[in-house]
């Protein structure tokens, strides 16, 4: 495959750009191929600058869950752009918005928009903290909740890749307060809770654990952890800024039934652009500054284009009541064949999916927490990536992220997929 144009450009962008990349896991540092450069994207493909097109299940990692340049949304941002980028004051837009989440995800009551999902966790700790009083919090070995210091320590995805248990540049002091638990373990959290009596503001967990690949919650996990947090007065957090609006149309707290105090939102509510999002229940959120005294801004927060790209992108996806079962049963079929096609060659894969998010595993056994994610993260997956690249069909570079699908995949782009996975098994048994 020809990628003499990327090839130049990430040289060039190497120079002046660390590793070439705006975020880490862009590098393709693990795998057997280089960083296409993207042109421009259209429905389900993207194209590249070397003029080679994929199926994309990136999605921008996540918003894009109606596809690439959607004609209504380019139009809203048309629109919204015509009236000015911002103001730096409150507009019409974002109250509507404010009206959708609450509407959409059934334990948010108040809600405050960001400029990602990294400042709507850290936010969203800041006010654990504040209300409750207390500092220690839980998070789970391969969840990742985004690149703020206290959430930098077993997190999955670009860490994982990139071999990378922690990062130099947060004082331990800020991560002695982290405790991290195994996934799906019950019993680690109640010991955390036991040997902490008093002093945990709150538990975090990604309800569906996007950052190791697509770990489901066992039966009763979020369940326990809910029990656990009401025992104990601490709050529990869904981090939800990649399976709400993915997993089923009210968010992972709509399919499990399982109600947090606090949910951050981020990717589909910006329908590509940036956005971030934390709510919940409003004696907890009336506490955020200026209504509380717990502070927190933001220069670009509710930006007028990222709220008319986020509300237009949400219209469009629930226009059509039966848009969730499309994403679903795309997905059912897109991960049915590749399992079958892997067993074609001899090869047993796992791959749990959930709405319009799900992954592929090299394992025989179903994988239920980080350590079996990493077990199953060999060079077969690069091999496997780097294939599926030459065959038209982009692929997140790491085997611990999850694979997103939109309503502009269909029929052929399945189809399309399924043949180069079959070709790409097969240069694995080679
Ligand atoms: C579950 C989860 N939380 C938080 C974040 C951070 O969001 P952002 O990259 O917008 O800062 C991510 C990003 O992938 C995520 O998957």
């Amino acid at each position: 495959m020809d990628q003499t144009r990327s090839g130049e450009l990430l040289a060039r962008a190497r120079r002046l750009i660390p590793g070439g990349v705006n975020s880490p896991v862009r590098a393709f540092a693990s795998a057997h191929c280089q960083t296409p450069f993207i042109e421009r994207g259209k429905g389900a493909y993207m194209y590249d600058e070397d003029g080679h097109r994929y199926v994309d299940y990136v999605c921008s990692w996540g918003p894009l869950v109606l596809g690439h340049a959607h004609p209504e949304v380019l139009d809203a941002l048309r629109r919204s752009s015509e009236k000015g980028t911002s103001f730096g004051a409150p507009t019409v837009g974002e109250i509507e918005l404010a009206e959708r989440i609450v509407e959409l995800v059934p334990s948010i009551e108040m809600v405050r928009l960001v400029s990602s999902g990294t400042e709507a966790t850290m936010s969203a700790l800041r006010l654990a903290r504040g209300v409750t009083g207390r500092d220690r919090f839980i998070k789970f070995t391969g969840c990742y909740h985004g690149h703020g210091d206290a959430f930098l320590i077993s997190a999955g995805s670009g860490l994982a890749t990139f071999g990378t248990p922690s990062s130099p540049g947060i004082p331990p002091a800020v991560v002695a307060d982290t405790i991290v638990c195994p996934y799906n373990d019950l019993d680690a959290v109640t010991k955390a809770f036991a040997e902490n009596r008093d002093a945990i503001a709150a538990v975090f967990v990604e309800p569906v654990a996007g950052n190791m690949g697509c770990v489901l919650p066992d039966p009763g996990f979020l369940e326990g952890l809910r029990r656990l947090c009401d025992e104990s007065g601490a709050l529990l957090v869904f981090d939800e800024v990649m399976t709400g609006f993915r997993v089923g149309p009210h968010g992972a707290q709509g399919v499990f039934q399982v109600m947090p105090d606090l949910t951050t939102l981020g990717k589909v509510i910006g329908g590509g652009l940036p956005v971030g999002a934390y709510g919940g229940r409003r004696e907890i959120m009336e506490q955020v500054s200026p209504q509380g005294p717990i502070y927190q801004a933001g220069t670009l927060s509710g930006n007028p284009l990222a709220v008319a790209a986020g509300l237009k992108t949400l219209e469009v996806l629930y226009r059509d009541p039966s848009n969730f079962d499309k994403l679903a049963s795309t997905a059912d079929r897109l991960f049915d064949g590749l399992r079958e096609k892997a067993k074609k060659h001899g090869i047993t894969v796992q791959t749990p999916h959930i709405g319009s998010m799900g992954a592929l595993y090299f394992s025989r056994i179903s994988v239920h927490n980080f350590a079996d994610a990493e077990a199953a993260a060999g060079e077969r997956f690069y091999r496997f990536h780097a294939a599926m690249l030459e065959r038209g069909v982009y692929l997140a570079p790491s085997p611990y992220e999850a694979w997103f699908l939109s309503l502009a995949h269909g029929e052929a782009e399945v189809k399309k997929t399924l043949e180069a996975a079959d070709e790409s098994f097969a240069l694995l048994t080679e």
